[in-house]
């Protein structure tokens, strides 16, 4: 089915519309960086998993990273190659299947360390195993995306690091930049280097995790790559891998929505939709922040109790948490049932988090050609609510 880009009026239900032009953007930009600073730029799959698009993907980049067994499993099986882990804790009952899906193996602590690289080496002798550490400084303002607070359970602080490391450790894993653009890693880098470049010798490879929002408009690729030169000039052993999640599906496609109530309470107007915060968009939520509404203005808290023909309405979710709702949005026109709302930049850590809470319906995923063809990639129903629970 042909499809207008711009009002998707062909679709009358809810739908995550993953668009192939902005995601070729995505990578063609990833891609250039990684040739530029010679860096390997791996996929995170916790912000994107949808594996019928990575045949696409590998065309750019080369691997991907896991944080479980069934990621790890995905990349192996769908991605086509092995893939780099990490997981706070690995269990009995995963550890070989991990490393045999595996190329880098990270662990979080020494005792993990110490409970599992022999039976992850037996599993997979050409592992590259490697630890994550944690340089307890990162800007990360929302405190729950932040790995390196004080107390955080990622990672081993330099102060918990040996001055000889096992001969099986072969890199290190850090992560703490969560959408920081790259004057914020030439900041944090510096602490990187004071705190750990006293073991770079020991070391293969180092793992500067996600966060790094390189496909943002305002994002200064250039002085990535600047960098990352100069981290290679100073330490020529070390291969270097950036593990971005949300940089592949930034903008990349909404999540398009239809109005199928109009209700009113103390002068405040709520379009409820056929779509939900907490179950789709969870983010706007957690984090918190408001999405854009194609064609609509954001309106801050204060304006949003409105007279009736300011066409000012805050959206609802259909399911039953109260707080199910974000608002307010000011739009040129009044809202009638039926009609598209467009979430815009729905793509990266929505389909790897939505649930079923309430049973409410899943949006469908589809994927937009480039010759303007849109192609469902799933529908869900009633059976794929049913058997999450036996
Ligand atoms: C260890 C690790 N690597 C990579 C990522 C991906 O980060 P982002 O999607 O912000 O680029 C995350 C995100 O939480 C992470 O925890």
């Amino acid at each position: 089915m042909k499809v207008n880009s711009t009002t998707f009026q062909e679709i009358h239900e809810p739908m995550y519309i993953l668009e192939e032009d902005l995601l070729r953007r995505n990578l063609q930009v990833i891609h250039s960086i990684a040739e530029s600073a010679d860096v390997e730029i791996i996929l995170a799959l916790k912000a994107y998993s949808l594996w019928k698009t990575f045949p696409l993907i590998s065309e750019y980049v080369s691997a991907t990273t896991a944080s479980s067994l069934n990621e790890a499993r995905l990349g192996y099986e769908e991605f086509g190659s092995p893939v780099h882990t990490y997981t706070p804790a690995y269990t009995d009952d995963m550890i070989e299947q991990v490393a045999r899906y595996s190329s880098h193996l990270v662990f979080n602590s020494w005792s993990q360390y110490t409970r599992y690289h022999e039976r992850a080496l037996h599993a997979n002798p050409k592992l590259s195993m490697g630890i994550r550490v944690n340089p307890e400084y990162s800007e990360i303002k929302t405190a729950l995306y932040n790995p390196c607070a004080p107390g955080s359970r990622f990672g081993i602080i330099s102060a918990q690091l040996p001055d000889r490391l096992p001969e099986d450790i072969e890199g290190f894993h850090i992560h703490c930049h969560c959408e920081n653009g790259a004057d914020v890693f030439q900041r944090t880098l510096k602490h990187i280097e004071e705190k750990f470049s006293n073991w770079f010798p020991q070391l293969k490879w180092i793992n500067f995790g996600g966060g790094h929002l390189m496909t943002h408009k305002k994002y200064d690729t250039g002085l990535l790559c600047r960098i990352l030169q100069g981290f290679h000039q100073r330490y020529p052993n070390l291969n270097v891998i950036l593990e971005p999640g949300s940089a592949f599906g930034w903008h990349t496609g909404p999540l398009v929505a239809q109005v199928v109530d109009i209700v009113e309470n103390g002068g405040i107007r709520t379009a409820i939709l056929n779509v939900s915060f907490t179950c789709h968009m969870p983010d706007c939520l957690e984090m918190p922040y408001k999405p854009d509404v194609r064609g609509a203005e954001k309106l801050t808290l204060a304006k949003a109790k409105a007279p009736e023909e300011s066409h000012i309405y805050r959206l609802g979710g259909n399911s039953c948490l109260s707080g199910d709702f974000m608002g307010s949005w000011k739009f040129k026109h009044e809202l009638q049932i039926g009609e598209n709302i467009i979430f815009e930049d729905m793509l990266h850590y929505t389909t790897v988090k939505t649930n079923m809470f309430n049973g409410v319906p899943h949006p469908a995923i589809a994927f937009l050609h480039s010759d303007g063809n849109l192609e469902i990639l799933r529908r869900f129903g009633y059976e794929d609510y049913k058997t999450r629970m036996d």
